[in-house]
């Protein structure tokens, strides 16, 4: 049975209070761990941006995106004594701007308890912001940083951000989150390799042939094009995401579940991927880009006609990669993730190595190897193919069935959203589940190479219909290699 227990009591200041993010998952992540009884009486919301608002104004906005419309009484009635909690102040959040004298009051001037500082802005004010925190004397010793992805948008810009950043806060209050380290079915994957014998003794290049890597979503850029057409998804999703999702399947054991020992096997993991160069990545990497499509059975319209413009930018990327270590050398990752396609689905496939000598019959049935399949979202859960006998008389018939854990029938109450477990997971100061300075640049730096191989080599745009699973060269990438794309149904 879940435990929940209750955090130490402390003040959230959300910057960026009005965007997105805030708006979609920050306020209902806190209001649900509220409801659940986690968070303490005396802890206080303090929504900052810049609109000349009233906090009265801001409960209406956000309980639009908190409630809804068909909520239940109950839900409602919650939701009133919530916002107790909640106070809205503008704050030009650079500088000598407005606001910071009317920050500071809403604070608790107790430098004992937790205080946080969510940046929900633009990746490029990060460090004036942290700036104005030190100026205005707002860190406390016990003040945490959380950041938004992405932090810069390449090597040299994280590197500043962080820099800028590290100013104001050590290292140990910077939390940057990557929310999918958030996901109850990422968090498994360490449990399922540490803490069962079962997997390790195969979890190399002589028991595993190759491990796809998949993020797909149905939905376009939508609301956030402008946003995405700076970054695309090799920024916005592989240099994150898949990343920290490839890290935690090919890491090393680390010595415990310490952050700093989990981080260091992770960053020795993007160390170690190899460089994707221009004479390699016409092989290595497709782009794609949305075109019009039906999605989810409606009519859709192409990605620039979303932007409104002619674009370049890829709202698809699948990439063969290899960690170039003495556990995965010939074991190819392959990652793929895009915008628009068939279904959303979020899934880890590691297929091992096919059976050394086939016995059985060639009437009875295609042999298939053992499959073991994660599937992060949807219907979160987990499964293991294995090629078992057809029950019965008639012969042998093989028949390929899933030894299956599915989370959503086994752990009926559900779990919480990644955004309210990593909020949590800061007031803890649960540094584990946020990424550390050294792996978001190392990442960078893969990714950096990446994008000019696209700039120095052959890498063009296919185009692919909306509601498709990509452009047809990420299909013949895998057929080179005499291997194919899977999803969770079909694996
Ligand atoms: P939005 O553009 O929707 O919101 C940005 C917010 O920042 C607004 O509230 C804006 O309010 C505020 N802001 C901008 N400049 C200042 C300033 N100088 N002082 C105070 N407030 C300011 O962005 P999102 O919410 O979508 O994204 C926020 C961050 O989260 C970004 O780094 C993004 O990359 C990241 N992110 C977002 C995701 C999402 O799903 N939305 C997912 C993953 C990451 P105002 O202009 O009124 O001040
Ligand atoms: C964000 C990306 O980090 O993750 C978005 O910026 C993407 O473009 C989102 O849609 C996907 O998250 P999830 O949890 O819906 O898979």
């Amino acid at each position: 049975m879940a435990e929940l227990v209750p955090v130490e009591p402390f003040d959230i200041v959300i910057f960026g209070a009005t965007g997105d993010l805030a708006r979609r998952k920050l306020v209902p992540a806190l209001f649900h761990r509220w409801c659940d009884g986690q968070i303490p009486a005396n802890s206080r919301i303090i929504a900052a941006a810049r609109d000349d608002l009233s906090t009265d104004d801001y409960i209406k906005r956000a309980e639009e995106m908190v409630l809804g419309d068909g909520s239940s009484e109950t839900r409602a009635e919650r939701w009133s004594q919530f916002v107790a909690h909640l106070q809205y102040v503008a704050v030009d959040a650079t500088g000598d701007g407005k606001g910071w004298k009317e920050l500071a009051a809403a604070l608790d001037s107790n430098p004992d308890k937790i205080r946080l500082f969510y940046l929900a802005l633009p990746p490029s004010i990060y460090g004036s912001v942290c700036d104005a925190i030190g100026q205005h004397g707002l860190n406390t010793t016990k003040s945490r940083v959380i950041l938004e992805k992405p932090i810069g948008h390449d090597f040299h810009s994280a590197r500043t951000v962080n820099e800028a950043v590290g100013k104001v806060f050590p290292e140990n209050a910077i939390f940057r989150i990557d929310h999918y380290l958030g996901k109850e079915t990422v968090q498994n994957l360490l449990i399922l390799r540490f803490a069962n014998t079962l997997l390790e003794p195969l979890w190399n290049s002589n028991g595993i042939d190759h491990v796809q890597i998949t993020v797909a979503e149905s939905l376009g850029a939508g609301t956030r094009a402008s946003y995405y057409d700076r970054a695309g998804a090799l920024r916005d999703m592989v240099q994150n995401h898949l990343l920290q999702l490839l890290c935690l399947v090919a890491m090393e054991p680390p010595t415990s579940l310490d952050a700093d020992a989990v981080r260091a096997e992770k960053l020795k993991v993007l160390r170690a991927l190899r460089p994707i160069k221009a004479e390699t990545v016409s092989k290595s990497v497709v782009r794609g880009q949305y075109d019009a499509g039906v999605s989810l059975g409606q009519p859709v319209e192409g990605y620039a006609d979303e932007v409104g413009q002619k674009t370049g930018t890829e709202t698809f990327v699948a990439i063969h990669g290899e960690i170039d270590n003495w556990r995965w050398a010939g074991v190819p990752f392959y990652l793929r993730t895009g915008k628009r396609m068939q279904s959303r689905r979020s899934e880890i496939i590691i297929q091992f190595k096919p059976v050394p000598h086939d016995i059985i019959q060639a009437d009875a049935g295609v042999l298939q190897p053992n499959r073991l399949v994660i599937r992060l979202q949807p219907d979160e859960g987990v499964k293991l193919m294995l090629m078992t006998k057809d029950p019965g008389p008639g012969g042998v018939r093989l028949r390929y069935v899933p030894l299956n854990l599915s989370f959503a029938e086994t752990f009926e109450q559900g779990y919480p959203d990644a955004y309210e477990r990593l909020l949590m997971a800061v007031v803890r100061g649960n540094l584990g589940l946020f990424m550390r300075r050294d792996e978001v640049e190392t990442a960078w730096r893969w990714t950096d190479g990446i994008i000019a191989a696209w700039h120095d080599g052959a890498c063009p745009l296919h185009h692919y219909p909306a509601g498709t699973d990509g452009p047809s060269q990420a299909a013949l990438m895998l057929s080179r290699d005499e291997r194919e794309w899977f999803d969770a149904d079909t694996a």
